[in-house]
This record gives structure tokens, sequence and C-alpha cells, in this order.
């Protein structure tokens, strides 16, 4: 895991004051660890047992991507506004540095579908959580998020526990 963790970068101060801003741009620039990243993701997922794969843009894609095609379930997109070309059901949500909105295709889900949800990294939950009450929304169930990196300082993965989802990640930092 210190390859993964060496190969990301952390800037001070970004988007805005006070952020430790953790960059995976730098791990997506190193194969080896890019690779290995994407190996432990499909470890800690293989068994998961979910019918669709939800990923948030944009990070979240890079990895999302992969794994559905690793346990061969469909991958769902959650977007940004005005970037859904169908009709969509949409989640505003709070983050760690504003504020933004997340679509889904309303036809992407149907009831009772198991969801995972894949992200880049959990900081606060809200993006998370917007997630799950989008698919809640249609009567499906998120049941396991896995991240690469958690933030559990900032509170995100235990108030994704409360919300009765099972959480996974690579690595954490303070
Ligand atoms: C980042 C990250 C997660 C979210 C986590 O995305 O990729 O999606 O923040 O924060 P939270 O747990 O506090 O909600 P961002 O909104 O910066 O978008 P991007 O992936 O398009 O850069
Ligand atoms: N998304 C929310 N908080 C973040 C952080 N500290 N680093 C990278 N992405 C983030």
């Amino acid at each position: 895991m210190e390859k993964i963790r060496n190969a990301i970068t952390t800037i001070a101060n970004f988007p805005k004051p006070g952020i430790q801003f953790r960059d995976i741009t730098s791990l997506l620039e190193c194969p080896e660890a890019s690779r290995l990243t994407v190996e432990k993701l499909g470890h800690k997922c293989i068994d998961i047992d979910c019918n669709k794969i939800v990923a948030i843009e944009a990070r979240g894609f890079i990895f999302g991507a992969t794994l559905a095609q690793e346990l061969s379930v469909p991958l769902v997109l959650a977007r940004k506004p005005g970037k859904l070309p169908r009709a969509t059901l949409q989640q505003q949500y709070k983050l760690e540095y504003g504020q933004d909105t997340l679509h889904i295709h309303r036809d992407s889900l149907q009831e009772g579908d198991r969801v995972l949800i894949i992200d880049d990294l959990i900081a606060t939950g809200g993006t998370a959580l917007a997630v799950v009450k989008l698919v809640e929304q249609v009567g499906a169930q998120v049941t396991h998020a896995c991240f690469v990196v958690a933030l559990p300082e900032l509170g995100g993965v235990s108030r994704l526990q409360k919300a009765g989802v099972r959480v996974d990640y690579l690595l954490e930092y303070d």
C-alpha cells in the first residue's frame, strides 16, 4: 500500500485555504502504482453482491470503469449538471469546499438494484450520500461503497455507515 500512498501528492490549501488536497493525478501518472490500485480495488470488491456500480464524476469514473468490467456488472455514471442526455434524477449536496448537484439517468436504475458506489476519495461523505439518496429515489439500495482514499476525520465514512452502507477503502489520511 505504501507504493500507492507515495504516488499520491498532497497539495496544501487547494482549492481553498485549509484544505489538504490528496491529488490522485500523480498516482495516474505512475503506471505501476495505478495498476496496483486497480488490482487492490478488485480484490476488495470481487466478492461483493451487487448488480450495478455507480461511479461518481469525475475521478470516480477512472476506477469505476475498470471495476465494472472486472465484476461484469453495468456501470452507471453519476454526473454533474448538464451532462446526461436522457431524463435524470438529481440530488444537491455539500462538499468540503463548496456545493454541487449530481444526476443519474432515470432509466439506469431499477427497483431492487443492489448498488456498489465507487469513487477516488471520501471526505465529508456529502457526495456519496447524494448518490445513496439518488439510488433510493427508485427503490434501489446502496449496499457497499469503495474508495481509494478515505479521510475518516471528516466524518464521511461514519455517515455512510450510519446510512447502512458497508464502506471499504485502500488508504486513509488524518
Ligand atoms: C471529490 C472526490 C469525491 C468528493 C469527496 O470530487 O472525487 O467525489 O470530492 O468529497 P465529500 O466526501 O466531501 O463529498 P469533486 O467534487 O472535487 O469533483 P471531481 O472528481 O470532478 O474533481
Ligand atoms: N474531495 C474532497 N476533499 C478532498 C481532498 N481533501 N482531497 C482531494 N479530493 C477531495
